[in-house]
C-alpha cells in the first residue's frame, strides 16, 4: 500500500460537467489521462504517464476499496464506486469512479476510469462508510443475513421460475387430485385447463425475458467491440421494443461519434504528413541551396552554411543587420526595394 504524504485538508471542488479519464496497462500503470485529470491531479502530464495510478492515492482511502475494485476487474466486470484522490500539494477530491475492462476482438488490453463530480451527500456517505471500513466494522461487500438476502434475490432466472412453478404446482396439484376423487368432472376440467394455460404462459414469459436479456448483453458487447450491427425488433410496442429501441439509439450515436473522431484523426495525420513534407522540403533546400531568412522589414534572422561560404561571411556578422547589404547599391535604394521592405 502506497502512502503518499503529506495531506492537506483542502478540498478541490470540481465543477459539475468535470469529467476525468485516465487509462491504464494492465498493472495499473497510466498510459493516457485527459486535460482534466492531469489539471485536477496537479501532476504533470509527464509525471502521471508511465506511473502506477497510486500516484494519486490518498492515504484514507481504505486498501479494502482497491482490492475490491482489483478482483472486479481481474474478473473482467466493471466497478464503480467513491475514490478520494491526493493532488500533487497534498490537497483532496472526490470523484465517482466507474471503471472498466476495455477488450479488443474479445482480448482484455486495458482498463479504463472516467469519474465524474459526485453530490455532497454521497461524498458524506462514502467518507463515513470508508471510516467505518478502515477500522474494520463494516466490508465492502454485503456479509451475513444481507448477502443471503442479496444471493437470494440474483439466483438464475430458470431457478426462479422453476422455484414458482413447483409453488404453484404442487398445492394445485393435490386440489386437483382431491376435485377428481370428488367426481367433480366439470370444476377439474376448468381447473385443469387453467393449470395447464399458466404453465405455457410461465414457460413463454421466461423465454422472452430471457431471449431479451441475451439479445441485450449481446448487443451491448458488440458495441464495445464497435460492431453496431444492432438485429433487434424496433417495432415491438411493449417495453421490450422501448429498450430495444434505446440500446439501437445508444449504439448508432457511438457509432457515428466514432466515425467523427476517426475523420478527425484522418485530417490530423493528413496536415501532419502535409507538414512533414513541408519540414522535409525546407530541409532539403537548405542543405542543397544557399538560404538567408529575414524578417517583415529585412533584417537578417539566419543563414545557411551555404550561403555563408558562397558570400563569405559568418553568421554573426550578417546577423541583425538589414538585407540590403546584398543588393546592389542601386537596386537597394530603388523604390521596388523600399517598398518591398515596407521602405525600410
Ligand atoms: C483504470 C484505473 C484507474 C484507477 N484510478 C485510481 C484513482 O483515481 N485513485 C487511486 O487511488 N487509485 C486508482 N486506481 C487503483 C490503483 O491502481 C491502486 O490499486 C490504488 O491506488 C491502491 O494502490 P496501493 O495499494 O498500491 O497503494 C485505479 C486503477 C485502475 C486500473
Amino acid at each position: 500500500m502506497k502512502i503518499n504524504m503529506p495531506v492537506t485538508d483542502k478540498e478541490v471542488l470540481l465543477t459539475k460537467d468535470t469529467f476525468l479519464v485516465t487509462r491504464t496497462n494492465l498493472k495499473g500503470v497510466i498510459t493516457y489521462a485527459n486535460d482534466a485529470f492531469v489539471e485536477t491531479s496537479g501532476f504533470s502530464r509527464e509525471e502521471l504517464i508511465g506511473s502506477a495510478h497510486n500516484i494519486v492515492r490518498h492515504p484514507d482511502m481504505p486498501p479494502a476499496a482497491f482490492e475490491d475494485m482489483w478482483s472486479c476487474l481481474k474478473k473482467g466486470l466493471p466497478w464503480k464506486g467513491m475514490v478520494k484522490n491526493r493532488t500533487k500539494s497534498g490537497d483532496y477530491y472526490w470523484v465517482e469512479a466507474n471503471v472498466v475492462p476495455v477488450y479488443t476482438n474479445g482480448q482484455l488490453q486495458e482498463y479504463l476510469s472516467v469519474r465524474y463530480p459526485p453530490k455532497r451527500e454521497k461524498i458524506d456517505e462514502a467518507e463515513q462508510f470508508y471510516q467505518k471500513l478502515n477500522a474494520n466494522k463494516v466490508s465492502m461487500r454485503p456479509t451475513g443475513w444481507a448477502a443471503i438476502k442479496k444471493q437470494f434475490c440474483e439466483i438464475a432466472l430458470w431457478k426462479k421460475f422453476t422455484l414458482i412453478g413447483l409453488l404453484f404446482l404442487i398445492p394445485n396439484s393435490y386440489l386437483l387430485v382431491k376435485l377428481l376423487s370428488e367426481q367433480d368432472y366439470l370444476l377439474s376440467s376448468i381447473f385443469a385447463l387453467s393449470l395447464l394455460l399458466s404453465g405455457f404462459l410461465a414457460v413463454n414469459l421466461y423465454r422472452l425475458i430471457h431471449a431479451t436479456l441475451e439479445t441485450i448483453i449481446g448487443v451491448s458487447y458488440r458495441f464495445l467491440n464497435h460492431n453496431f450491427k444492432a438485429n433487434v425488433d424496433l417495432d415491438r410496442t411493449d417495453q421490450i421494443g422501448d429498450c430495444y429501441r434505446a440500446i439501437y439509439s445508444v449504439g448508432t450515436l457511438f457509432n457515428a461519434d466514432l466515425a467523427l473522431e476517426h475523420e478527425v484523426e484522418k485530417h490530423l495525420n493528413e496536415q501532419n504528413r502535409i507538414n512533414i513534407d513541408f519540414v522535409s522540403q525546407v530541409a532539403a533546400i537548405r542543405k542543397s541551396q544557399p538560404v538567408i531568412e529575414f524578417n517583415m522589414d529585412g533584417t537578417i534572422i539566419d543563414a545557411n552554411d551555404l550561403f555563408l561560404e558562397t558570400m563569405g561571411y559568418t553568421l554573426d556578422e550578417i546577423k541583425g543587420k538589414h538585407h540590403r547589404l546584398f543588393a546592389e547599391p542601386i537596386y537597394g535604394q530603388s523604390a521596388e526595394y523600399k517598398h518591398f521592405f515596407g521602405n525600410a
